[in-house]
């Protein structure tokens, strides 16, 4: 069977990190019979240059095609006073919302050999594992009205709407659920429920939703005790599924836990499994062109592809070990390396590729 990929490297950092991840699939492609077509396509800044728009009419086709997309990064101070629709975040928000892709899964996992980057104590941090469970398609990034109004008094005033209707909680609520039902069956929902009427309802349905899961203990609990309590004690933490914009928030802390924003790769899904997958940290424009780069978040985000949306688990395991090999053997970027010998970006792609191979 033939996997049709799309492949968005973007912008920064983003193709060059997107190359080696492209190595590994020549090398899927090579050794381990993987059948897949590849086609790549401008999204961001590269769409607006490309095209005069962060989401090309032909990405978006290309997207709707695939079976699952791999993203490299969108963004650069170059665009940031475009107008916001023409802004390269608005490609990738916009791509999500067409593709219903209202499921991100954020994994912080500490990986043992990088157990000093932590900012943390060890003891704190040490075998975490968390997956933070991101609705986003919906909440106060999509909510209708929004805009910046001028008052009678010539004041000025920005507003947001924070909207979410049942079945988008529903969806997302299931979607979490399933993944604590293949984890440690624990799930906490974030939400804010003592001041927003969003965050009411929020809970009224995760806890309806709970009805259909009883092997899974479900707890709650408020965004800003989340944030204090994923800092003191995050491995009280399994699953945790929040709103779009909590979990924005929620899972950059949660990155910087394990000390790697260079290792975290994710997965944004629809109701059928398709998905996008990305690795959480941006497009870095101050070290573009530089060699510095961590591959290692886009080559597992090629492992949650081939897991979550191309049925090829086994192949996913054969990159998560090759990653953890390389490490193994003293492989450093530079964001990893603690200041000690470091390597590039594209020596670090081929020494995945290269501990791939062994296993083949
Ligand atoms: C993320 C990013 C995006 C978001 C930006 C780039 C629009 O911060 O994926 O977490 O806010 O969702
Ligand atoms: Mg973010």
């Amino acid at each position: 069977m033939t996997h049709k990929l799309a492949v968005l490297a973007g912008d920064g950092i983003g193709p060059e990190i997107v190359d080696e991840g492209l190595k590994v699939l020549a090398c899927l492609q090579a050794d381990f019979g993987f059948d897949a077509e590849i086609e790549a396509a401008a999204i961001g800044g590269a769409g607006y240059d490309q095209a005069g728009d962060p989401l090309p009419e032909q990405t978006l086709a290309l997207c709707r095609q695939a079976d699952a997309i791999l993203f490299g990064a969108i963004g650069g101070p170059q665009y940031d006073d475009l107008e916001r629709d023409l802004r390269p975040e608005k490609g990738l928000l916009r791509l999500r919302s067409s593709l219903t892709l209202f499921s991100n899964l954020r994994p912080a996992m500490l990986y043992p050999q990088l157990a000093d980057a932590s900012s943390l104590k060890n003891e704190l941090v040490a075998g975490l594992d968390i997956m933070i469970v991101r609705e986003l398609t919906g909440g106060i990034y999509f909510g209708q009205p929004r805009g910046i109004r001028e008052l009678d008094n010539g004041e000025r005033e920005g507003f947001n709407t924070l909207v979410y209707a049942e079945h988008e909680v529903e969806r997302i609520a299931r979607s979490a659920f399933d993944i604590a039902m293949l984890r440690n069956r624990k799930l906490c929902s974030v939400d804010k429920a003592n001041v927003l009427e969003a965050s009411e309802l929020w809970r009224e349905v995760v806890i309806r939703v709970a009805a259909e899961y009883p092997e899974v203990e479900l707890s709650h609990m408020y965004v800003d005790n989340a944030s204090m309590q994923l800092v003191r004690a995050p491995k009280q933490f399994d699953v945790i599924v929040t709103s779009n914009l909590f979990g924005d928030i929620l899972s950059d802390t949660a990155a910087m836990l394990t000390g790697s924003i260079g290792m975290l790769p994710s997965a944004s899904l629809d109701a059928d499994g398709k998905g996008m997958y990305e690795p959480i940290h941006g497009s870095a424009p101050d070290i573009v062109g530089k060699g510095l780069a961590n591959p290692l978040a886009t080559i597992l985000s090629l492992a949650m592809m081939l897991r979550y949306s191309l049925g090829q688990a086994e192949l996913a395991g054969m990159i998560d070990t090759a990653v953890g090999n390389v490490l193994n053997q003293g492989f450093r970027t530079a964001d990893i390396a603690g200041g000690e010998h470091s390597v590039s970006t594209a020596e670090m792609g081929d020494a995945v590729v290269a501990a791939l191979r062994e296993l083949a």
